[in-house]
This record gives C-alpha cells, sequence and structure tokens, in this order.
C-alpha cells in the first residue's frame, strides 16, 4: 500500500446513522474529507441535509436520507436509495443510539425502558449491517464501525441499560468478524465523554471537574477526535484489524457520578 493511499476514500460510499448531529456529523465530514461519497442517515432529515450541504459546499459528495433506525422499512429504504443513488455500499458507520444518561434506576424505570437502548444502539446495527452485507460483499470491500462507548466497560450507578447495550455492541463487533469476514472488517469505537448535544444535557461543571481529574489528557473529547478513529477503521489502512473496540477518551475515564 503506498502512504498516499492509507486513508484514501475515493470511489468508497459511506452510510452513516444518526449523522446529521455530533459524532455521526463529523464522521460525516472526515470520511467526505478523505473522498468518501457520505449517506447521512437521520430522523432529523433538516440536520442531515445542513450536514450534507456544508459537505457539498467544500466539495464533497454526500446524500442526506430521512430514516428511524428503529423502523425496518426505513432501514430496508435507506440501503435501497443509497443503492439507487450511488451505486455501492463499502462502509457502514452504525452510530444513531443513546439512553442512560444515569437516568437508569432499575427501581424507577420499566423493561421498555431497559429495553429501548438495546434496540436503538444494538438491533438496529445488527439489522443494518445484515442489510449492507451482501453489498459490500459484492464491492469487494467492507467496513462497518458500531459505536460503543467507555460505558460499555465503566461500572456506574443508574446506567446499566445503555452500559449492557453497549457492552453487547463489543461482543456482537467480535463475533460478526467471524460471520462478515474475510470480505468484511466489523469494529467498533468507544468514546469517552465527548461534547456533543447529548453530552450538554447532562453535563454540569461539577462534573466536568471530576471527569478531567481522571483524564491524562485534560480535555473531554470532541466529536473530531472519535470521527479519527472511525476514519481509521473505514480506510485501508486497518485492512488486517477487525473485531476490535478501541476506546477513544483522552486516556482516562469519564463517568457521570
Ligand atoms: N457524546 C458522548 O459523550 C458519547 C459517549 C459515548 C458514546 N456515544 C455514542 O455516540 C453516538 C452518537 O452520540 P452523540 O453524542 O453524537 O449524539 P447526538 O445526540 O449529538 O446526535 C445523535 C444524532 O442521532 C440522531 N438519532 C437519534 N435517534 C435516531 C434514530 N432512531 N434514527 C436515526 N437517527 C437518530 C439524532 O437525530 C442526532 O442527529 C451514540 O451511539 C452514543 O451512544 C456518545
Amino acid at each position: 500500500m503506498q502512504p498516499t493511499t492509507l486513508f484514501d476514500l475515493s470511489g468508497k460510499v459511506a452510510i452513516v446513522t444518526g449523522g446529521g448531529n455530533g459524532i455521526g456529523a463529523a464522521c460525516c465530514r472526515m470520511l467526505a474529507d478523505f473522498g468518501a461519497t457520505v449517506v447521512i442517515a437521520d430522523l432529523k432529515v433538516a440536520d442531515a441535509q445542513k450536514v450534507a450541504d456544508e459537505i457539498g459546499a467544500s466539495g464533497g459528495k454526500a446524500l442526506a436520507v430521512e430514516c428511524n433506525v428503529l423502523r425496518d422499512e426505513d432501514l430496508i429504504g435507506l440501503v435501497e436509495r443509497t443503492i439507487a443513488e450511488c451505486g455501492s455500499i463499502h462502509v457502514l458507520v452504525n452510530n444513531a443510539g443513546g439512553g442512560g444518561a444515569g437516568k437508569e434506576s432499575p427501581f424507577e424505570i420499566s423493561q421498555q425502558q431497559f429495553e429501548r437502548p438495546f434496540q436503538l444502539n444494538v438491533f438496529s446495527a445488527w439489522r443494518l449491517s445484515q442489510l449492507c452485507a451482501p453489498h459490500m460483499k459484492a464491492a469487494g470491500y467492507g467496513s462497518m464501525v458500531n459505536m460503543s462507548s467507555m460505558s460499555s466497560i465503566n461500572k456506574s450507578p443508574a446506567i446499566s441499560a445503555y452500559a449492557a447495550s453497549k457492552a453487547a455492541i463489543n461482543h456482537m463487533t467480535a463475533n460478526l468478524a467471524f460471520d462478515y469476514g474475510p470480505v468484511i472488517r466489523v469494529n467498533a469505537v468507544g468514546p469517552g465523554a465527548v461534547r456533543t448535544g447529548a453530552l450538554a444535557s447532562v453535563l454540569t461543571p461539577e462534573v466536568e471537574k471530576r471527569m478531567l481529574a481522571h483524564t491524562p489528557l485534560e480535555r473531554l473529547g470532541e466529536p473530531e477526535d472519535i470521527a479519527g478513529a472511525v476514519l481509521y477503521f473505514a480506510a485501508p489502512v486497518s485492512q488486517w484489524v477487525s473485531g476490535q473496540v478501541l476506546f477513544v477518551n483522552g486516556g482516562g475515564v469519564q463517568t457521570l457520578d
């Protein structure tokens, strides 16, 4: 591999779920900067369109698609539209997700509330991977990147549903690497605390101070920090890397408690 091609995504098509904001939007911009045509799938299609317009304005190629990853018909429609408009699929970033926020006390939540992070974070990623895999095989290049979290290995109060769903992502990633190899690689990125709208809803100055006390690099993450790890997994540079979880966390641990 030539040094110039290690990170080259020219001619590749990448789907990013939850690409309208936060980490997903940064992933879209980064993948487009390195040559990919990016399909930005989000519940909030106006936000996805804004990211697509920014990418277009800086010379890249992007398509915004309205998609709720909890709806099977939306996932099927996303894949069909990508093939119809972009011709193939090489990279899938299963980023849409959420839950937790330290509000999952088992004394207060129902079984349905426990199940929701699994539907959003795990089941949707499994299903979209299943739908994309045949197209990646046909294209002869495939990289799936699942968005995990440091919560998948941390131990904290009132976050058991989210944390368990992200731990499931880690093990699903390692096992699907066997099912989808050798053409398709499956990896995950586990962010620490990253400055997005989702974090802003729970971050107080006191919580931030405690987080920084346990962070060698002495700052919280920015969405671009996570996008860099996603780029690594998406690009040919990681061609012998599969089944792995890369934690991107400033070298430390940031919890809400
Ligand atoms: N921000 C953090 O500190 C942090 C830490 C660890 C892991 N993560 C993970 O990173 C991912 C992105 O988080 P973020 O902080 O960027 O969130 P965010 O709230 O900033 O952005 C999430 C995006 O996903 C979209 N979305 C939400 N539900 C959707 C659905 N059902 N279908 C399609 N799109 C949907 C939203 O509209 C939004 O555009 C999540 O999987 C999250 O669990 C975030």
